[in-house]
């Protein structure tokens, strides 16, 4: 895969296979806009178009304005040369006579995506794998097949307290997505705060999902997500986002999974800057 002249002199240690799949690389991507709370420790940078605003754009299955939609991904596509992750939770494969309406709907905005972001960048649907029905996998490969350079991103978001049934959740989505495809790069959003009622999840429970994620030889890293959206995370959440323990849990975890001070990385895949 191409790598842009931008990505290999922003990040010394990328080489040309920096996006190749099959656990070469355990990525960790920094999606998160808490308020002052940048993660750093090796992680990557990731572009994304929320939902709220894919939502009005394609809301009742319809196809935008190329140009309007056009305008979003110059706005959002911050970190050029780096997956951009479009949010349209409209267009799920969930129902079959809607399904043709939005892979039609799916591919324009890719394609047009790619007309305004860097020659080969990754783009990919967010949750989309969870959220398509067995019989229209061929669906999914269809879009996948409009655009090659592609990657999933599956939710691996938190609805309780109980490890063991997040774990079979990403479980499951995982055996899906190797059922559409197993040949593209897997990197599951996840998020410190619970998607129920948003408020932060207790630390030993954040840090067994970060560890039960780095044990999977079937995923290629994760997405850590958070503070894009204020109608989960207000003002006061955004603010003091980083004092919850999570954020420094995740340096740890992430100076040991890297050997950010040792030199022994338990994975390759930091993104360090020259
Ligand atoms: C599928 O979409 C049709 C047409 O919009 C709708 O009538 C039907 O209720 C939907 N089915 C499901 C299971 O959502
Ligand atoms: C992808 O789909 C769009 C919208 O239908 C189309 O314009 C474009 O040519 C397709 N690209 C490829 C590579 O199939
Ligand atoms: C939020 O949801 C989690 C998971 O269900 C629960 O354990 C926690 O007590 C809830 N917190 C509040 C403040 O409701
Ligand atoms: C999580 O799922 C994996 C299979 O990918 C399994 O080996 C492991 O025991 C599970 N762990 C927990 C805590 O449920
Ligand atoms: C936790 O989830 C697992 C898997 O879904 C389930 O078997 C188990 O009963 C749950 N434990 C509790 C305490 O609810
Ligand atoms: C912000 O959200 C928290 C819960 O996450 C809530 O307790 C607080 O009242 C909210 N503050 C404002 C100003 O809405
Ligand atoms: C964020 O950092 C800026 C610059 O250091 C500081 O002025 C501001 O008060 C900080 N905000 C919070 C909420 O910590
Ligand atoms: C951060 O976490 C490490 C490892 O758990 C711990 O030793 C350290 O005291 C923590 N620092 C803060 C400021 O909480």
């Amino acid at each position: 895969m191409q790598v842009l002249p931008i990505l290999l002199t922003a990040a010394a240690t990328v080489c040309s296979s920096a996006w190749a799949s099959s656990g070469a690389q355990f990525r960790v991507f920094d999606n998160t806009a808490y308020v002052n709370t940048t993660i750093g420790y090796g992680t990557t940078n990731i572009n994304w178009i929320p939902n709220y605003v894919c939502h009005p754009l394609v809301q009742g299955g319809v196809l935008p304005a190329a140009e309007a939609w056009k305008s979003a991904v110059r706005e959002w596509n911050i970190y050029p040369g780096y997956p951009l992750v479009l949010d349209c939770e409209d267009l799920y494969f969930k129902n079959a006579s809607t399904a043709d309406l939005n892979l039609h709907i799916l591919s324009a905005l890719q394609t047009w995506a790619d007309e305004v972001v860097s020659p080969g960048q990754i783009i990919g649907w967010y949750g989309l794998s969870g959220n398509t029905l067995p019989t229209l996998y061929d669906h999914y490969r269809s879009l996948i097949a409009n655009h090659s350079a592609h990657a999933f991103f599956p939710s691996a978001y938190t609805f309780t307290s109980n490890l063991s049934s997040w774990n079979s959740s990403l479980n499951s989505v995982v055996q899906t997505i190797k059922t559409i495809d197993d040949s593209l790069p897997i990197w599951p959003y996840t998020w410190p705060q619970y998607h129920n009622n948003y408020t932060f999840l207790p630390v030993d429970l954040w840090k067994s999902e970060l560890q039960l994620l780095q044990a999977r030889r079937d995923i290629d890293g994760f997405v850590i997500w958070g503070g894009k959206n204020h109608a989960v995370c207000n003002d006061t959440c955004q603010a003091t986002a980083g004092q919850q323990p999570w954020l420094n849990a995740t340096r740890t975890y992430l100076a040991t999974l890297y050997g950010l001070y040792t030199g022994q990385a338990e994975r390759s895949g930091a993104q360090v800057f020259s």
